[in-house]
């Protein structure tokens, strides 16, 4: 699909009720790292694309674009039939179709409200798009039966890497293709984490000090819930990278070729504090002009990034994307 042809796509979809576990479920999943994932995605996908700021348009269409393009390079023809682990609401998946990369697309997830999600967009979107619930250290999937695999911000979510890699490469038709990107780095994260808490602090100290800012200090009951929420992001989150460890676990599931990138640099260290800035005051103080502003900022230090990711070591940058094929 060329740039002209991408459609309008509203933001978010319809809204949905937040699914709500029972005490003793949650309680169950402090052992259980899987029951965790499927809760707590489950909890958040009605409102998981408000969040990280999800569309199916243009925006997103070049992000998934770009990001797939830097590691596994561009293809001379689509991909024919694809698989998606982790896929969320369906942004990777649906924005690379969007964007002519894969032809049709098989999305799946730990959590069934994510498939439902994801499913929803993709026939708004009008695609070719089928669902599942799996888990993707154990794909309900014959052998060698897609022409590529992919995830996006997910196996920072998986206990275990080496099994998910294994079973990734068995479905994978010989000569078929494995794009993984949006992995957070060691580094990269540390530095990230670090300029995020120091924004949240500095923020909630000025807007609650100085009387002339109090509008924009965010009421402490939305804050309640919002921190409530990261309580349960910190148990999901299980792993970060370095990218020669990450390349040499996906050469061990017997994938060549392997490679990896790293994305956004000085663009993570403006997007970052710009997220949890955004977190820590009232939504409606910050119009459209606040938010295009940071978006193009953002999008202006992208470009020097992928400049930079000619020189800086790829282990900074705050994100990984890892690629290979399964030989024939
Ligand atoms: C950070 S979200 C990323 C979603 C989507 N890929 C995106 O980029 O927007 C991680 C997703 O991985 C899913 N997940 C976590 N553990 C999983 C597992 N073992 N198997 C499949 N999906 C899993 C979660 O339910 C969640 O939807």
């Amino acid at each position: 699909m060329t740039e002209q042809e991408v459609p309008e796509a509203p933001r978010g979809g319809r809204e949905r009720p937040r699914r709500t576990a029972t005490a003793e479920q949650v309680e169950a999943a402090w052992s259980d790292t899987k029951l965790a994932q499927e809760l707590y995605h489950d909890w958040e996908a009605g409102s998981y694309d408000d969040k990280w700021s999800i569309s199916f348009d243009q925006r997103c269409v070049d992000y998934a674009r770009d990001r797939f393009e830097a590691v596994g390079g561009r293809p001379a023809q689509p991909y024919g039939r694809s698989l998606e682990i982790g896929a969320g609401t369906g942004f990777f998946t649906l924005n690379l179709m969007l964007a002519g990369l894969v032809e049709s697309g098989v999305v799946t997830d730990i959590s069934e409200g994510m498939v439902e999600v994801a499913l929803d967009h993709a026939a708004q979107l009008g695609l070719d798009v089928t669902g599942r619930v799996a888990d993707a250290e154990r794909l309900p999937f014959d052998d060698a039966s897609f022409d590529l695999v992919v995830g996006h911000a997910v196996i920072h979510h998986l206990p275990d890497l080496r099994t998910a890699f294994a079973e990734m490469h068995r479905v994978l038709k010989p000569g078929g293709r494995l794009v993984v990107c949006g992995e957070p780095t060691k580094v990269g994260h540390t530095i990230a984490r670090r300029l995020s808490t120091l924004t949240w602090h500095t923020t909630r100290a000025v807007t609650s000090r100085v009387p002339a800012l109090s509008g924009w200090a965010r009421p402490e009951q939305e804050l309640d819930e919002s921190s409530r929420a990261a309580a349960l992001e910190a148990v999901v989150d299980l792993h970060t990278f370095d990218p020669d460890e990450l390349a040499a676990l996906v050469r061990e599931s017997g994938l060549a070729g392997v490679r990896t990138h790293g994305d956004e640099l000085l663009a993570s260290w403006w997007g970052w504090p710009v997220r949890t800035f955004e977190a820590a005051v009232p939504e409606e103080r910050l119009g459209w002009g606040w938010r295009s502003f940071a978006y193009r900022t953002w999008r202006a230090l992208d470009r020097v990034d992928r400049r930079l990711a000619r020189v800086v070591p790829q282990a900074v940058f705050y994100n990984v994307s890892v690629t290979g094929f399964r030989p024939r």
